[in-house]
């Protein structure tokens, strides 16, 4: 093994130390999890966290797919405050897609790499109960779901010996079935499960001071920062829009349930979350506890 590698081995060795028998949550989404390279390097990365020792959690949505079998079914597709309008039959196929489809995908792959994956959705082991909610505007947007109550004790028995991987959808008190927001479930699930970190793999570079500037990655950021920045904006820039404001949110609600530190990084660069972990240049923005 040339010199090079090892020193990036004892590189990582302090930080493989810190993470031993922790949990991290990693919310799976945008290149990382359509490019077929990504997808297999992705499911690689996990598999070797987890033989390093941390206890890799994997929570997925899957919008593009779910939007490509509903065009295939000659069925509308209409957001509303980038929610998407989910009547009776756009949640039966979301749920058929995300479960039976994208989970699975996720399962096999993880599965070539060593260590067995095992999917699950909220109706599982009663992962999550949902409940209704209206778009931030208050239209009805149909079966669109937040996370009313987690139970995380079948998912912690799974993490024990098997990676697992969930798909955010859910069912009320009633059977009816919702489509979540995967960034709001991954972060209660990190929240659930007092995981160490959560990651978001997402297709900019980390959350940016400006967002059409790709070199504005703000590398570390307190919870308080982060929820000026929601509200009134960062350093004087208008309130955090678009995707970014919901993984934002997630952040913040996982460390004030007890996560330590969330991560944002680019899914589109090979083996960013291991970079982000166990390099010391690190990569996209960490958010911890503090200013
Ligand atoms: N300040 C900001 N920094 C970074 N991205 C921002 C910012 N403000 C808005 N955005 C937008 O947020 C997007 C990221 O969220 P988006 O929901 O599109 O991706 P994702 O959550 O990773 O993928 P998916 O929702 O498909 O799982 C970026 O592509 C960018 O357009
Ligand atoms: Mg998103």
């Amino acid at each position: 093994m040339p010199t090079r590698d090892i020193a990036t081995l004892l590189e990582a060795l302090p930080y493989i130390r810190e993470f031993h028998g922790k949990t991290v949550v990693i919310k799976y989404g945008g290149a990382a999890m359509s490019e077929p390279a990504l997808k297999e390097e992705f499911a690689r990365d996990v598999v070797l966290l987890k033989y390093v020792g941390m206890n890799p959690v994997v929570v997925h949505g899957g919008g593009p797919e779910i939007t490509s079998y509903m065009k295939r079914l000659d069925l509308p597709v209409e957001f509303v405050d980038g929610l998407r309008v989910s009547d009776a039959e756009t949640v039966e196929i979301a749920k058929m897609v995300l479960v039976g489809k994208v989970n699975k995908d996720i399962v096999l792959l993880i599965n070539r790499h060593g260590t067995p994956a095992v999917g699950m959705c909220g109706d599982d082991g009663l992962l999550f109960r949902a409940t209704r909610q209206p778009s931030p505007s208050g239209q009805d947007i149909g079966f669109v779901g937040r996370i009313e109550r987690i139970d995380v004790d079948l998912l912690n028995r799974i993490a024990e010996h098997y990676i697992p991987v969930v798909a955010s959808v859910g069912a009320d008190r009633e059977g009816h079935s919702y489509n979540i927001n995967a960034d709001d479930a991954a972060g209660a699930v990190a929240s659930a499960l007092s995981a160490y970190k959560i990651m978001f793999l997402t297709d900019v570079p980390g959350w940016l001071r400006d967002p059409d500037d790709p070199d504005s990655v703000i590398s570390e950021a307190g919870a308080p920062l982060v929820e000026a920045a929601l509200t009134t904006g960062y350093a004087g820039g208008q309130p955090v829009a678009g995707g970014m404001r919901p993984k934002l949110q997630a952040c913040l609600d996982a460390i004030h349930g007890g996560v330590s530190y969330a991560h944002i990084v680019d899914g589109r660069v090979p083996h960013s979350l291991l970079l982000e972990l166990f390099t010391d240049a690190g990569m996209g923005t960490k958010i911890g506890p503090g200013e």
